[in-house]
């Protein structure tokens, strides 16, 4: 049987619990509208600790203006029954309030300096602290162990990782590979924003960063000059391309020829979706 918690004081007593017992505990966190990529996340967490708490909470500080916090796609009883049938024991659904009691503007904010910056946080200022701040209070009230996050942000992942690191919690954090749809598509809430003929183009921008990625294994330099091919291939194709981008996957600074541990990465507007994806190289 899985319990929603909307409250501090519940999802406190049941943490305490568990923990005098010296149970672990997984934490799933997510904004609802729960689809494949986040299952298997939370089929991660249950192989990692006998009790998975998920959280479902479109979070306004990680939306800038004009961006689609109003409109996010908010599901809740269906995610409900979703994180059931996978055996969640727990699910933390609190309201705006009981996470930002003082409001969401004077409120004690976390910066994860450098990786937040470049990439997404050239598009989305202030994404990143958004992201850092909401996941630092659910760490505290959730205490997990374990914490599992999608591939598909992988800049998220980077600065939740160098939070934790920064901060000395003793939580692991684990990344799970980004689920694609048939046609390669990154699965995400806002492929529901595309237009059919929109779905349809949408595969290019992972496929242009596997091209990316096999430039990179053929040993082709600059680097740059990859990043802005590939940026030019998807602005022909339709797209309103924002970055791509050979990185250091865990500096996230530029890299070039030589450097084994990078991706790849990319982010671009089509029709009304911000797409992004990456992948290891
Ligand atoms: O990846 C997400 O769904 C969100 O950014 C997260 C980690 C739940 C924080 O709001």
């Amino acid at each position: 049987m899985m319990r929603t918690l909307t409250t501090v004081e519940a999802l406190r007593s049941q943490v305490s619990a568990w923990r005098s017992a010296g149970e672990g505990i997984a934490f799933v966190p997510t904004m609802g509208n729960l689809h494949e990529g986040h299952l298997q996340l939370v089929r991660h967490a249950l192989e990692q600790a006998p009790h998975v708490v998920a959280s479902v909470f479109v979070n306004p500080t990680q939306f800038g203006p004009g961006e689609d916090f109003d409109s996010y796609p908010r599901t809740l009883d269906s995610d409900q029954q979703k994180l059931a049938a996978e055996g969640v024991q727990l699910l933390f659904a609190p309201a705006v309030d009981t996470l930002y009691p003082g409001g969401t503007q004077a409120t004690t904010q976390i910066e994860v300096p450098e990786v937040s910056h470049g990439l997404c946080d050239d598009f989305r200022p202030g994404h990143f602290a958004g992201v850092a701040t909401v996941v630092a209070r659910l760490f505290n009230l959730v205490q997990p162990d374990v914490a599992v996050f999608g591939e598909k942000d992988y800049q998220q992942l980077t600065v939740i990782r160098r939070m934790v690191r920064d901060l000395c919690w003793p939580i692991r954090v684990e990344g799970v590979p980004t689920v694609r749809e048939a046609d390669g598509l990154a699965m995400s809430s806002r492929n529901q924003y595309l237009g059919t003929a929109e779905r349809r183009l949408a595969p290019q921008l992972y496929r242009t960063l596997c091209e990316v990625a096999e430039q990179v294994r053929a040993g082709q330099i600059p680097y740059r000059e990859l990043e802005s091919g590939a940026m030019q291939r998807l602005a022909d194709a339709g797209f309103r391309p924002e970055y791509v981008a050979i990185r250091h996957a865990e500096t996230l600074q530029p890299v070039e020829r030589g450097e084994l541990n990078a991706r790849v990465l990319g982010a671009a507007q089509l029709g009304a979706a911000r797409l992004i994806d990456n992948l290891g190289l």
